[in-house]
């Protein structure tokens, strides 16, 4: 597996692959990685003839109250699961060769990003935009991996390569989970055991309510209180938000109408998570 430091040598490689007629598969992440980033690598293996992997913790999408300094950082983890899995490249730029020393372009997605996480982080979706398009101007991926962990992520990336007429795939992949139903994250590595074990109730309380949705129920409103009621039983949960809305455009709704996001955002302790789930 190659590790590439520089955009100028993700760039040749790609000449390379690109010259022989291969499709690339990228797997954008912020590294740290666990298996939930190894679905994607997985998918993406077995979909392209090459698979680039970035590694970039992108200061642009961090608000100046987030600890951009504080996320976990373990890059020689990174490259071994990134081999076992059978990545080609891992890229892995320092700030300074991302953004050199002065940046003045951004991609912003309008609606889609005003809502859910986009309401209390207003400057994240601009740098997830923005360094994603740099990811894939770089990699000329034919195919890019999201997880629908990052729900709103997907939709809004998604939404970006339609409107702006990209030419790649935006795929999406399911969430992939502890034993006791926690998402998988990075962060969870911050809880402590007690709030570990609170953890949970994120996943409980959206499995009742996905199981209802299923069953019939389309009354999305109803869903949400039962959702809300379910997590303030947990004495360590506060709920930042609980959220029903159409995945097209990520609108609040109170009824089930075609694909409909469940999304929630919950502190335990100081560290937010978020989970969801999407109706058929
Ligand atoms: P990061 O948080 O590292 O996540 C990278 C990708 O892994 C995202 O598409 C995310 O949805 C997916 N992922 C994370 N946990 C997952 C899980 N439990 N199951 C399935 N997929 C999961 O998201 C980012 O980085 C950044 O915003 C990025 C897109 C790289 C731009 O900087």
């Amino acid at each position: 597996m190659i590790k590439a430091a520089t955009i100028a040598d993700v760039k040749k490689y790609v000449r390379e692959c690109k010259k022989s007629g291969k499709s690339i598969g990228l797997v954008p992440t912020m590294g740290f990685l666990h298996e939930g980033h190894g679905s994607l690598i997985k998918r993406a293996r077995k979909e392209n003839d090459i698979v680039i992997v970035s590694d970039f913790v992108n200061p642009t999408q961090f608000g100046p109250n987030e600890d951009l300094e504080a996320y976990p950082r373990d890059f020689d983890a990174d490259c071994r699961l990134c081999e076992s899995l059978g990545a080609d490249l891992i890229f892995h730029p320092t700030p300074e060769e991302m953004y050199g020393k002065s940046n003045y372009s951004k991609v912003h997605v309008d609606k889609l990003t005003a809502g859910l996480c986009g309401a209390v982080r207003p400057v994240h979706f601009d740098g997830v935009c923005s360094v994603v398009t740099k990811l894939f101007n770089i990699s000329e991926a034919d195919r890019a991996y999201f997880g629908q962990k990052d729900a709103q992520q997907l939709a809004v990336v998604s939404r970006m390569v339609a409107d702006l007429n990209y030419n790649i795939e935006i795929i999406g992949c399911p969430i992939i989970r502890e034993e006791d139903g926690l998402a998988k994250s990075s962060r969870n590595t911050y809880l402590n055991e007690e709030q570990r074990l609170a953890a949970p109730v994120l996943h409980r309380a959206l499995a009742k309510a996905e199981e209802q949705a299923r069953a019939g129920e389309k009354d999305a409103k109803k869903l949400c209180a039962q959702i809300t009621e379910e997590i303030e039983k947990e004495p360590l949960a506060k709920i930042d938000y609980v959220e029903a809305v159409d995945w097209e455009e990520l609108q609040h709704t109170d009824v089930i109408e075609g694909k409909t996001l469940f999304a929630i955002a919950v502190y335990i302790g100081k560290v937010r998570l978020i989970d969801n789930f999407i109706t058929e």
